[in-house]
């Protein structure tokens, strides 16, 4: 539906400025308001389909993406950049999502206890919560907004969804799905927009659940404009995430697994490994390896099959990799590899940057303690398990975290000691499934996971029910 204002906004391919997708629909205030009445008005009837029927539509779509696939990769990789083998990885997860929570549509247990009382019958249930919106980041245009709209709908929730500016393609593409699977009109509402459409989603007196995915800045605010109204706010925010690599560590494991953990998705994850703490015994032959494989990656257009890295999403976000790499060599950390934009060949009109290594960083350096969110990684050494932990653990984020190590005493150390909401062994930060929970500890999170049966509790509430069949009135706590 075209906004009210009659506003449009363009959407360009990141590898090649002169490749338009399109023009998309920019909504105001007054469009999203409207969105949210119509989920208002939608809940009220789709709170009571049953689940296993509010399933079988979330089944449908999985079927429907399948179908799509391919063609949903390729127009993501053209307006956000990614190698085609990564986004057919965030349409997969896509897929893999909605499978999962369509199973949750004859789940979502409850408790049923006994009573402490006779002929009294005691049980909890999960109620939905009404509108729920959610405003989803660009570098997993289709997996991120499935992780929270499947959840919510299978619970019973209706859904005003804002994805990013960059990738309405994808959000177009996703939503079009769940039409066509027959989900019945004003149950999921599609809103593009800036701050003020945040704000609307974030205070409206109707709106009872945000779900926000994005920089660790704007998350506070949600977080402000939500809390004023008790609104259950769920956040997923930004990372630091470290690998660890031991002196008994399989070197060339390592090696694969630092190159696809800080430049997979051109380091534009939450998850990404924009950190490698080495042992002294190993690093120079660490940083050899990691440094040339880095340096010979080959970055260029998604499309192309040749390509390992694609570009960087928009003007700015380069502009940020680049005030890093400057950030970077003023504190003294060595350049081992990259630290320039890509402008010539196939590069030339786009927003291409070399994979960068830094080495000899100090852990307290800028570029290994703020979130980056491109090809730059910072190799620090350490002389122990307990340094490098120490030195996981000394950053504002708890997202991610990694260990190589042939020896299970580390590993299970590290699993224990390491504060973040997701831990590896002997692989990369990144790469977390679809059915266990997902999210981070400290200024990463604020307490909620999604994925899993987790997702669950975002997007549901918990009602304890009581059935007294004795006929009489029995007093809890002071009739024995
Ligand atoms: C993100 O980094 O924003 O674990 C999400 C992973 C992916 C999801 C990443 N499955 O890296």
């Amino acid at each position: 539906m075209p906004s009210r204002s009659g506003q449009v906004f363009e959407n360009r391919n990141p590898a090649d400025r002169e490749d338009l997708i399109g023009y998309f629909q920019e909504s105001s205030v007054a469009d999203a308001e409207a969105a949210i009445a119509a989920a208002r008005r939608a809940y009220l009837q789709w709170r009571l389909v049953p689940a296993p029927k509010r399933a079988e539509i979330l089944f449908k779509a999985a079927a429907l993406i399948v179908e799509r696939k391919e063609q949903f990769a390729h127009d993501m990789t053209r307006e956000m950049g990614k190698v085609l083998e990564e986004t057919r990885g965030d349409v997969q997860e896509a897929i893999d999502m909605t499978f999962f929570m369509a199973g949750e549509g004859r789940r979502q247990y409850g408790q049923t206890v006994p009573s402490e009382l006779r002929d009294k019958f005691a049980m909890s249930l999960r109620q939905p919560l009404g509108v729920c919106s959610m405003i989803t980041p660009w570098n997993f245009p289709m997996a991120i907004p499935s992780w929270k709209i499947m959840p919510a709908l299978v619970c019973g929730n209706t859904v005003v969804f804002k994805p990013a500016t960059l990738t309405p393609l994808s959000a177009f593409n996703f939503i079009k799905v769940l039409e066509d699977a027959g989900l019945p009109k004003g149950v999921v509402n599609l809103v593009t927009g800036g701050p003020d459409v945040g704000t609307l989603m974030s205070t409206h007196d109707e709106v009872k659940v945000v779900s926000f995915t994005g920089s660790t800045q704007v998350g506070r605010l949600v977080s402000q404009n939500a809390a004023p109204w008790f609104k259950k706010c769920h956040l997923e925010m930004g990372g630091k995430n470290i690998i660890m690599i031991m002196d008994d560590a399989r070197l060339d494991l390592a090696v694969e697994g630092c190159l696809w953990g800080g430049f997979g998705t051109t380091g534009q994850r939450c998850t990404a490994a924009s950190r490698i703490a080495v042992h002294e015994k190993v690093y120079d032959r660490f940083v050899e390896q990691f440094t040339r494989r880095a340096g010979a990656l080959r970055v260029g257009n998604g499309l192309d099959r040749e390509t390992q890295m694609g570009p960087v999403v928009s003007e700015s976000q380069l502009n940020t990799v680049m005030k890093y790499v400057e950030i970077g060599k003023q504190e003294g950390a060595t350049l081992l590899t990259g630290g320039h934009r890509l402008e010539s060949g196939s590069c030339a009109k786009g927003f291409f940057h070399e994979p960068t290594v830094f080495g000899d960083v100090d852990p307290g350096m800028r570029i290994a303690q703020e979130e980056i969110f491109g090809p730059v990684v910072s190799v620090m050494r350490c002389r122990s398990l307990e340094e490098a932990i120490d030195i996981g653990n000394g950053v504002a984020y708890g997202l991610s975290a990694s260990i190589y190590t042939a020896d299970i005493n580390n590993a299970f150390t590290a699993m224990r000691d390491v504060y973040t909401g997701i831990f590896y062994v002997n692989a990369p930060t990144i790469g977390a499934e679809v059915h266990l929970p997902f999210g981070g500890t400290k200024a990463t999170g604020n307490g909620h996971r999604e994925a899993g049966t987790a997702a669950l509790d975002v997007f549901s509430e918990w009602k304890s029910i009581y059935v007294d069949f004795s006929g009489k009135l029995q007093r809890a706590q002071i009739d024995t």
